[in-house]
């Protein structure tokens, strides 16, 4: 089982200014759910108990959603409102949450690497990028989708991919590997966010992960790639070339939240689902 999750949530969301000037881009709502609430309850449907979230300055929202407000539940407590607060009231009984700060933005790698002293050596953990909103097509989150899976390949980390068009290649961690049963791919190779011609395919990593705990001292000895940044495809890489990565095709539908297109994209898709209308 996974127990514990880690989100890294210390980016700015410069793409989301103004709006992500005081609020932290993982509160923007869809809907009336922020987005990092929806990768909370996906780590919670997966078996997850534990929330470790890497944050940064200015992210201090983040801890009080997942907090008791007392003036608000005096407020509305035996009104008609209550049941607003029923979904994260549901999260805060069903699993606990921990926080570190990355002092420095020096890319994803760092701050999964940030994480280590949350999450500790034990087991496997997941990773969600909370601006990638996932919603399942079969009944089972992605998350638990890829948790079935390690739980086949205990010694493998698991990224989750799909298929992109090939002009997209340079804005995600792209992998090449063979098919060894429907939808899992034996990874040998991963390069972070190559120019279509460099792409060794067009099978793009999304935002989940699950990773051996071998990963942190990979991390720990990973140069810094794209961008200057320490790139966590590349430290899968390593572990890619030990048999130790497997790519899984997931069912059910994705949106990039991290752009104004897929959010709004998301907002119409969980608004004709919802009964708000
Ligand atoms: C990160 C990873 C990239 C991955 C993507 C998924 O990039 O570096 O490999 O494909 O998340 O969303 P970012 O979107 O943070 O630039």
């Amino acid at each position: 089982m996974i127990q514990k999750c880690l989100f890294p949530a210390a980016g700015y969301g410069t793409r989301f200014l103004p709006a992500t000037k005081a609020i932290p881009k993982e509160m923007l709502p869809v809907l009336t759910k922020p987005l990092l609430q929806y990768g909370v309850e996906e780590a919670i449907e997966a078996g997850c108990e534990t929330m470790a979230i890497v944050t940064g300055r200015g992210k201090r929202a983040i801890e009080d959603h997942f907090d008791v407000s007392y003036e608000l539940e005096h407020q509305i407590k035996g009104t008609s409102k209550e049941h607003y607060l029923n979904e994260i009231r549901s999260v805060m009984d069903n699993c606990t949450f921990s926080y570190t700060r990355q002092i420095e933005m020096k890319g994803l790698g760092h701050a999964i690497l940030t994480g280590e002293t949350l999450i500790g050596h034990e087991d496997s953990f997941a990773v969600i990028l909370a601006d990638d909103l996932c919603d399942n097509a079969n009944g089972q989150t992605v998350l638990r989708q890829m948790a079935n899976i390690h739980k086949k390949y205990p010694d493998c980390c698991v990224v989750a991919i799909e298929e992109i068009p090939m002009t997209d290649t340079n804005k995600y961690g792209v992998i090449a590997g063979n098919l060894i049963e429907e939808n899992v791919y034996k990874v040998d190779n991963m390069v972070e966010k190559p120019e279509s011609k460099d792409a060794p395919s067009n099978l793009a990593i999304i935002g989940r992960y699950i990773l051996i705990p071998q990963i942190f001292d990979v991390l720990r000895d990973t140069k810094p790639g794209k961008g200057g940044e320490i790139q966590i495809t590349d430290a899968l890489l390593t572990l890619a070339k030990q048999g130790k990565v497997l790519a899984y095709k997931f069912s059910g539908v994705r949106f990039d939240c991290g752009s104004v297109d897929g959010f709004v994209e998301a907002t119409n898709y969980f608004y004709k689902k919802s009964n708000l209308k």
